[in-house]
């Protein structure tokens, strides 16, 4: 909320304080097929957001427009106030990015991938050899940093893409399946090294999962994404909680899990254009008042 200063002129703070990422009625179609379908969201600014729902429900498509990789024909995305369509430098000056497919060059050293990114990224020369270091330690990547990373295991290729997107510094970190084919510990490092920067920078994050425990435990807030839509947010707990009341709360057996409210979204056979969860809910409330 933008609060009125004494003499009306909306406050200074609260103008400089936009969310971290604005999508409102965003669509991006691949020929037929609509993958993101009028998608609105809010990630708050030093949020961990995590953006969940089966696959193909148009979580990495609405991820590549949020990221100016792909374009977006209608709708809006807004980044830290910056448009993505009007100002796409600006807004890819602000994120880091770790996409679902593996972006490391297995012929490079771990050292030379990030100092790639780098210089994409553009960090000053004066700073890059610095600045890479500091990413790679952020990562746990020090000792390994002069292999080749076809010689990494898969935990340390996704730390050293990690690495790469979190070298030039951004506010926002966008992860795509960050944590996908590791071992519990792995994935636990993987987190950890992206608290510890979190906690140093304030950085928000906007990550994907198909982890449930993961997103319950690690996420601010979420949102629960099928067939293009938003169909619930909230933070996990208001999530767990919103399935019960539609569930009638009857207290009987255990409380729902996020997984289960991820299946009850994933299998709720919402026909394309009959509405979201928030309708669902409002029909069921009307129906039980009436019968
Ligand atoms: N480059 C592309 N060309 C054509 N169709 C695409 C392309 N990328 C995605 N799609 C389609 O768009 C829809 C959404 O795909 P998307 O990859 O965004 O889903 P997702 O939620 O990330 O799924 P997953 O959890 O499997 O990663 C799917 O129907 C997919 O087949
Ligand atoms: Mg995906």
């Amino acid at each position: 909320m933008t609060a009125p200063a004494p003499n009306g002129v909306p406050d200074a703070d609260a103008r400089a304080a936009p969310d971290a990422v604005s999508c409102a009625g965003l669509v991006h179609a691949f020929g037929e097929t609509t993958a993101v379908d009028g998608l609105d969201l809010a990630v708050r600014d030093g949020d961990v957001f995590g953006l969940l729902g089966p696959n193909g429900a148009g979580k990495t498509t609405a991820l590549r427009c949020i990221t100016t990789l792909l374009p977006v024909p209608r709708g809006r995305s807004v980044l830290f106030g910056y448009d993505a369509t009007r100002e796409r430098m600006a807004v890819r000056r602000l994120l880091g990015y770790v996409p679902q497919q593996l972006s490391a060059d297995s012929g490079l050293t771990g050292r030379e991938n990030v100092t790639l990114f780098a210089r994409v990224f553009d960090v000053s020369r004066r700073e890059r050899a610095a600045r890479v270091a500091q990413a790679l330690d952020a990562v746990g990547l020090t000792d390994a940093a002069d292999r080749l990373a076809k010689t990494y295991s898969g935990g340390m290729v996704r730390r050293l893409e990690l690495a790469q997107a979190l070298v030039s510094a951004p506010r926002l970190l966008i992860l795509d399946e960050p944590t996908i084919g590791l071992d519990p510990i792995a994935r636990t490092s993987v987190r950890e090294h992206i608290n510890a920067v979190r906690a140093a920078t304030g950085m928000t994050v906007l990550v994907t999962t198909h982890y449930m425990d993961e997103a319950d435990q690690y996420c601010d807030r979420g949102a629960l994404m099928h067939r293009g839509r938003v169909r619930a947010l909230g933070t996990p707990r208001e999530l767990r909680t919103g399935l019960a009341e539609r569930r009638g709360n009857t207290g009987d057996g255990e409380p729902p899990t996020l997984e289960d409210v991820f299946r009850d979204v994933a299998d709720s056979g919402l026909d394309d254009r009959s509405g979201d969860f928030s309708d669902v809910r409002s029909t069921r409330r009307t129906a039980s008042r009436v019968g």
